[in-house]
Protein backbone atom coordinates (compact mmCIF):
# COMPACT_ATOMS: atom_id res chain seq x y z
CA UNK A 1 0.00 0.00 0.00
CA UNK A 2 1.50 3.46 -0.87
CA UNK A 3 0.69 6.56 0.92
CA UNK A 4 0.43 10.03 -0.43
CA UNK A 5 -0.21 13.55 1.96
CA UNK A 6 -1.98 15.54 -0.14
CA UNK A 7 -2.57 18.87 1.68
CA UNK A 8 -4.31 21.85 1.16
CA UNK A 9 -3.49 25.39 3.02
CA UNK A 10 -3.75 29.46 2.22
CA UNK A 11 -0.76 30.22 4.91
CA UNK A 12 1.32 27.05 4.44
CA UNK A 13 0.94 25.36 8.13
CA UNK A 14 -1.14 22.55 6.52
CA UNK A 15 2.12 22.23 4.63
CA UNK A 16 4.25 22.03 7.30
CA UNK A 17 2.42 19.41 8.91
CA UNK A 18 2.14 17.21 5.43
CA UNK A 19 5.95 17.59 5.45
CA UNK A 20 6.45 16.59 9.51
CA UNK A 21 4.01 13.67 8.99
CA UNK A 22 5.85 12.55 5.79
CA UNK A 23 9.02 12.87 8.04
CA UNK A 24 7.71 10.82 10.97
CA UNK A 25 6.08 8.29 8.57
CA UNK A 26 9.05 7.37 6.13
CA UNK A 27 10.87 5.42 8.53
CA UNK A 28 8.24 2.48 7.98
CA UNK A 29 6.30 3.66 4.57
CA UNK A 30 6.68 5.31 1.09
CA UNK A 31 4.77 8.60 1.40
CA UNK A 32 5.12 10.95 -1.09
CA UNK A 33 3.58 14.92 -0.29
CA UNK A 34 1.51 16.95 -3.04
CA UNK A 35 -0.19 20.33 -2.62
CA UNK A 36 -3.65 19.55 -3.79
CA UNK A 37 -3.29 22.38 -6.50
CA UNK A 38 -1.46 19.89 -7.70
CA UNK A 39 -3.66 16.83 -7.87
CA UNK A 40 -6.56 16.36 -10.52
CA UNK A 41 -9.18 13.94 -8.99
CA UNK A 42 -8.23 11.67 -11.67
CA UNK A 43 -4.96 11.32 -10.77
CA UNK A 44 -6.27 9.10 -7.92
CA UNK A 45 -5.54 5.50 -7.95
CA UNK A 46 -6.85 2.76 -6.03
CA UNK A 47 -4.00 1.81 -4.75
CA UNK A 48 -2.74 4.26 -2.98
CA UNK A 49 -3.53 5.59 0.90
CA UNK A 50 -4.25 9.35 0.94
CA UNK A 51 -3.90 11.02 4.03
CA UNK A 52 -5.51 14.64 3.50
CA UNK A 53 -4.45 17.35 5.40
CA UNK A 54 -6.54 20.41 4.86
CA UNK A 55 -7.45 23.88 6.68
CA UNK A 56 -10.17 26.30 6.73
CA UNK A 57 -10.86 29.67 5.50
CA UNK A 58 -13.10 32.45 4.57
CA UNK A 59 -16.20 31.30 5.65
CA UNK A 60 -15.93 28.02 6.22
CA UNK A 61 -14.39 27.45 2.81
CA UNK A 62 -11.28 25.43 1.02
CA UNK A 63 -8.12 27.19 1.15
CA UNK A 64 -7.19 28.76 -2.14
CA UNK A 65 -4.67 25.72 -2.50
CA UNK A 66 -7.73 23.16 -2.81
CA UNK A 67 -10.06 25.11 -4.09
CA UNK A 68 -9.35 24.47 -7.88
CA UNK A 69 -9.32 20.57 -6.63
CA UNK A 70 -12.82 20.98 -5.07
CA UNK A 71 -14.42 22.49 -8.18
CA UNK A 72 -12.79 19.82 -10.69
CA UNK A 73 -15.06 17.38 -8.59
CA UNK A 74 -17.98 19.78 -8.44
CA UNK A 75 -17.28 19.82 -12.17
CA UNK A 76 -16.50 16.88 -13.41
CA UNK A 77 -18.36 14.49 -10.83
CA UNK A 78 -15.44 11.70 -11.31
CA UNK A 79 -16.43 8.36 -9.64
CA UNK A 80 -14.12 7.64 -7.00
CA UNK A 81 -15.46 4.66 -5.95
CA UNK A 82 -11.63 3.01 -6.30
CA UNK A 83 -10.57 5.91 -3.73
CA UNK A 84 -9.39 5.48 0.02
CA UNK A 85 -8.77 8.51 2.16
CA UNK A 86 -8.31 10.01 5.65
CA UNK A 87 -8.88 13.34 6.41
CA UNK A 88 -7.15 15.87 8.97
CA UNK A 89 -8.93 19.47 9.30
CA UNK A 90 -7.28 22.33 10.75
CA UNK A 91 -8.99 25.51 11.72
CA UNK A 92 -9.26 27.72 14.72
CA UNK A 93 -12.49 27.76 17.12
CA UNK A 94 -12.51 31.65 17.15
CA UNK A 95 -14.44 30.96 14.31
CA UNK A 96 -17.31 28.70 15.66
CA UNK A 97 -20.01 28.53 13.30
CA UNK A 98 -17.39 27.29 10.39
CA UNK A 99 -15.25 25.71 12.70
CA UNK A 100 -12.75 23.49 10.60
CA UNK A 101 -15.61 23.49 7.37
CA UNK A 102 -13.07 23.18 5.03
CA UNK A 103 -12.15 19.60 5.68
CA UNK A 104 -15.50 19.11 5.99
CA UNK A 105 -16.50 19.98 2.70
CA UNK A 106 -13.68 18.15 1.20
CA UNK A 107 -14.62 14.66 3.16
CA UNK A 108 -18.16 15.20 1.96
CA UNK A 109 -17.12 16.10 -1.51
CA UNK A 110 -15.24 12.99 -1.73
CA UNK A 111 -17.83 10.74 -0.18
CA UNK A 112 -20.18 12.59 -2.34
CA UNK A 113 -17.82 10.33 -5.33
CA UNK A 114 -17.66 7.27 -3.91
CA UNK A 115 -14.65 7.34 -2.09
CA UNK A 116 -13.96 5.55 1.22
CA UNK A 117 -13.33 7.23 4.30
CA UNK A 118 -11.62 5.47 6.84
CA UNK A 119 -11.31 6.49 10.39
CA UNK A 120 -12.99 9.91 11.82
CA UNK A 121 -12.25 12.82 10.46
CA UNK A 122 -10.13 14.67 13.08
CA UNK A 123 -9.57 18.25 13.78
CA UNK A 124 -6.87 21.02 14.67
CA UNK A 125 -8.08 24.01 17.00
CA UNK A 126 -5.37 26.56 16.38
CA UNK A 127 -7.25 28.17 19.66
CA UNK A 128 -6.80 25.04 21.38
CA UNK A 129 -3.65 23.66 23.51
CA UNK A 130 -2.49 20.88 21.56
CA UNK A 131 -0.11 21.36 19.03
CA UNK A 132 -0.99 19.90 15.04
CA UNK A 133 1.48 17.46 14.87
CA UNK A 134 0.85 15.74 18.31
CA UNK A 135 -2.85 14.86 16.79
CA UNK A 136 -2.13 14.30 13.18
CA UNK A 137 0.53 11.66 14.24
CA UNK A 138 -1.43 9.22 16.17
CA UNK A 139 -4.51 9.85 13.88
CA UNK A 140 -2.02 8.88 10.63
CA UNK A 141 -0.51 5.76 12.73
CA UNK A 142 -4.51 4.17 13.09
CA UNK A 143 -5.63 5.38 10.00
CA UNK A 144 -3.14 3.55 8.08
CA UNK A 145 -3.24 0.61 9.99
CA UNK A 146 -7.28 0.13 9.64
CA UNK A 147 -6.71 1.14 5.49
CA UNK A 148 -4.16 -1.85 5.72
CA UNK A 149 -6.63 -3.98 6.69
CA UNK A 150 -9.27 -3.04 4.23
CA UNK A 151 -7.34 -2.69 1.29
CA UNK A 152 -6.06 -6.16 2.09
CA UNK A 153 -1.87 -5.18 1.85
CA UNK A 154 0.69 -4.27 4.43
CA UNK A 155 1.41 -1.17 4.79
C1 LIG B 1 -8.89 35.02 7.20
C2 LIG B 1 -8.97 33.70 7.90
C3 LIG B 1 -10.17 32.99 7.87
C4 LIG B 1 -10.28 31.77 8.55
N1 LIG B 1 -11.50 31.12 8.55
C5 LIG B 1 -11.63 30.01 9.30
C6 LIG B 1 -12.91 29.36 9.40
O1 LIG B 1 -13.91 29.79 8.83
N2 LIG B 1 -13.00 28.23 10.15
C7 LIG B 1 -11.92 27.69 10.82
O2 LIG B 1 -12.07 26.67 11.50
N3 LIG B 1 -10.69 28.29 10.73
C8 LIG B 1 -10.53 29.41 9.99
N4 LIG B 1 -9.30 30.02 9.91
C9 LIG B 1 -8.15 29.41 10.64
C10 LIG B 1 -7.22 28.61 9.74
O3 LIG B 1 -7.88 27.49 9.13
C11 LIG B 1 -6.06 28.06 10.62
O4 LIG B 1 -5.29 29.17 11.05
C12 LIG B 1 -5.17 27.06 9.91
O5 LIG B 1 -4.17 26.59 10.79
C13 LIG B 1 -4.50 27.67 8.69
O6 LIG B 1 -3.82 26.64 8.00
P1 LIG B 1 -3.08 26.95 6.60
O7 LIG B 1 -1.92 27.87 6.91
O8 LIG B 1 -2.62 25.61 6.12
O9 LIG B 1 -4.06 27.56 5.65
C14 LIG B 1 -9.17 31.23 9.25
C15 LIG B 1 -7.96 31.95 9.27
C16 LIG B 1 -7.86 33.18 8.61
C17 LIG B 1 -6.55 33.94 8.69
Amino acid sequence: MKLAILYGTETGNAEMLAEDLQSALEADHEVSVANLSDIAPEDLDGDTFYLVVCSTYGDGELPASAQPFGAALDAGDPDLSHVHFAIFGLGDSAYPDTFNGGSAVLAAALAQRGATMIGDRVTHDASGPDLAEDLALPWAEAVIAEAATRLGAAA
